[in-house]
């Protein structure tokens, strides 16, 4: 792995780093990412599945999509990327995950307090009452969840197309982007706002911007260096490389 001098002098002494994660980061746990030539969005319509109107139109559509996500999620692991940035918010004071990913497997792998911008699939709630479901029982003949207080639908807790992002969230991925020292943005297209807008903040702000992806994206000309390859490999290098300086 190369990486420049001055990224390595960083890892000697930052103490303050934020982490900004994409669907790239679990691609190598087997999880599809939504772009590109073989990905979701490539194969389906978002605006079907992953939008509030198209839920009213054709709820049972809509879970039948996410209870095959589930699945899919539930027979994967965490993988090296997901472990190491487990690792690393031990080696320093201030560490802050942000992801968009709904997998749940940084909080599998052992994150904590991971802010996340699109939700959670093993979350949701009734879109009548609000009230909040971690269990949702699905069976073959009625794959609509209902609540069970007021009897609303209930619904997967991701943020769709056109939605807000839940309330005060963005604005704790912001403040831990304005205040860092290092800031990676890892296995995202960046091209989803206002994620995409992060790794920006923290460039403005006077973080050093270090992109990990298999390729460039959008924001590879605003950033200060890109590790081209995959994150999975990267990652557990450039961890390794702070515990050793911790000691
Ligand atoms: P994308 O699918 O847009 O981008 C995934 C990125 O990961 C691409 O830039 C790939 O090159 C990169 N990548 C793939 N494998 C990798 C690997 N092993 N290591 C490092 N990088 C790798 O996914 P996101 O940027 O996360 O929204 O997409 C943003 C949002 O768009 C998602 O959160 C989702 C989607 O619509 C919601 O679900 C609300």
């Amino acid at each position: 792995m190369n990486i420049s001098n001055k990224l390595c002098s960083l890892l000697h002494t930052t103490e303050s780093i934020c982490v900004l994660t994409g669907a790239g980061i679990s691609a190598e746990s087997g999880v599809e990412t939504f772009r590109g030539s073989n990905g979701l969005w490539s194969k389906l319509k978002p605006e079907e599945l992953a939008n509030f109107d198209a839920f009213i139109r054709n709820p049972d559509l809509v879970w039948e999509w996410y209870n095959y996500r589930k699945k899919i999620i539930h027979d994967v692991k965490p993988n090296p990327a997901h472990c190491a940035l487990a690792h690393l918010q031990d080696l320093v004071k201030d560490f802050t995950l942000i992801t968009q990913n709904i997998d749940n497997l940084h909080i599998r792998a052992g994150s904590k307090n991971v802010l996340e911008l699109h939700g959670n699939i093993e979350r949701s709630y009734c879109i009548s009452c609000g009230k909040s479901v971690t269990h949702v029982e699905v069976t073959l003949e009625n794959k609509v969840p209902h609540c069970s207080s007021c009897h609303g639908i209930i619904r997967p807790d991701i943020v769709w197309f056109g939605e807000m992002l839940p309330e005060g969230v963005f604005e704790m991925a912001t403040d831990a982007a304005t205040r860092c020292e290092l800031f990676l943005s890892i296995g995202t297209s960046a091209v989803v706002y206002p994620a995409a807008n992060l790794p920006l903040i923290a460039r403005k702000q006077g973080a050093y911007v270090v992109e990990i992806n298999m390729e460039r994206t959008e924001i590879s000309n605003s950033v200060d260096e890109t590790l081209l390859g995959k994150a999975g490999e990267i990652l557990p290098q450039l961890v390794k490389m702070k515990e050793e300086i911790k000691g």
